[in-house]
């Protein structure tokens, strides 16, 4: 099996060359910085190439670029998809990718891909992936796909490209957007030094969000804020949400805010308790 990681050279097309190196896999790299292209070659000892030569060349074919830049990767190498071929992409957001490979590629088997983890993440075990096919053809590689993911002790979900795009306005998108206002906050109102001596549970917490999402990529951050279709009103009814909370501590209204946090703590509960039953 001869795997083509278009994109190979960035943070997560390095991880996948790596990890079907060790799945004994043949892989064929193509990105556009010949430098960076020499360099992984050097490293790893994979096969380089242009994205041309890289799909002809491959029995799958991995898209690993930024949403920003699917689109003309897809056009570049469309009229080279054999029939017999697997072509993939691996984008944070799903349903633009999925639509712009079903208008190209009308030979070989697309399928749209998402792994919730990023390049620093060592062992594939109990991380989660999520797989969007849309048609039977789809469906049934996802189907060995998720089997070859499953014995490797990955959490493979499948859904619409459209549900997973709405999950991922609350799972990526609002914990990337409250991590990135909470640095802004802590740097400019507190020494941040010396609340790190001082650190309880929460803000410990607090503080692993906000260096989490401060270590990553500031392009890609930007990508997945500016691409996700529902993310302006999952934020947008947080900071509403923060300004009611904030005019309760502003009123002083004790009652009123313990009230309204027995509620969330109750809504919470039974949340939790219907997902464990
Ligand atoms: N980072 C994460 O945590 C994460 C997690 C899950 C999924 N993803 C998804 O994975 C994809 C890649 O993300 P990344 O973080 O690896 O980004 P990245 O480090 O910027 O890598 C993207 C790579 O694509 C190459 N590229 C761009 N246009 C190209 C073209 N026309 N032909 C060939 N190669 C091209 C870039 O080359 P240059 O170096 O020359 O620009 C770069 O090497 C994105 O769609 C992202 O949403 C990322």
């Amino acid at each position: 099996m001869k795997v083509a990681i278009i994109g190979g050279t960035g943070k997560m097309g390095r991880w996948f060359t790596k990890f079907f190196l060790d799945e004994g896999m043949q892989v064929i790299v193509s990105g556009r910085s010949k430098e960076k292209l020499l360099k992984i070659k050097g490293e790893l000892g994979v096969e380089i190439a242009d994205n041309v030569n890289a799909v002809k060349s491959a029995d799958r074919v991995l898209i690993s670029v930024s949403i920003e830049n699917f689109e003309n990767v897809v056009r570049e190498i469309h009229s080279h998809i054999r029939p017999d071929q697997v072509v993939m992409d691996i984008c944070s957001v799903k349903e633009f990718p999925v639509k712009v490979m079903h208008e190209y590629i009308k030979t070989g088997t697309t399928l749209g891909t998402h792994p919730m983890f990023g390049p620093r993440t060592e062992n594939i075990q109990n991380q989660n992936f999520i797989l969007t096919p849309t048609n039977n053809k789809e469906r049934r590689f996802a189907k060995d796909f998720k089997g070859w993911l499953e014995e490797k002790q990955v959490n493979v979900s499948i859904m619409s490209p459209r549900k997973h795009d709405e999950l991922m306005s609350a799972v990526l998108g609002l914990p990337h957007f409250i991590g990135t206002v909470v640095c802004d906050t802590l740097i400019n109102c507190v020494d941040l030094a010396e609340t790190k001596r001082v650190a309880g549970t929460s803000y410990k917490l607090l503080l692993k969000l906000a260096e989490t999402v401060a270590s990553q990529d500031p392009e890609f951050c930007a990508s997945l804020q500016m691409n996700l279709p529902k993310v302006e009103n999952v934020e947008g009814f947080f900071c509403e949400k923060s300004i009611e909370w904030l005019n309760t501590i502003k009123q002083k209204d004790k009652t009123a805010f313990a009230d309204k946090m027995r509620v969330v703590k109750a809504k919470l509960g039974k949340i939790g308790a219907s997902r464990s039953a």
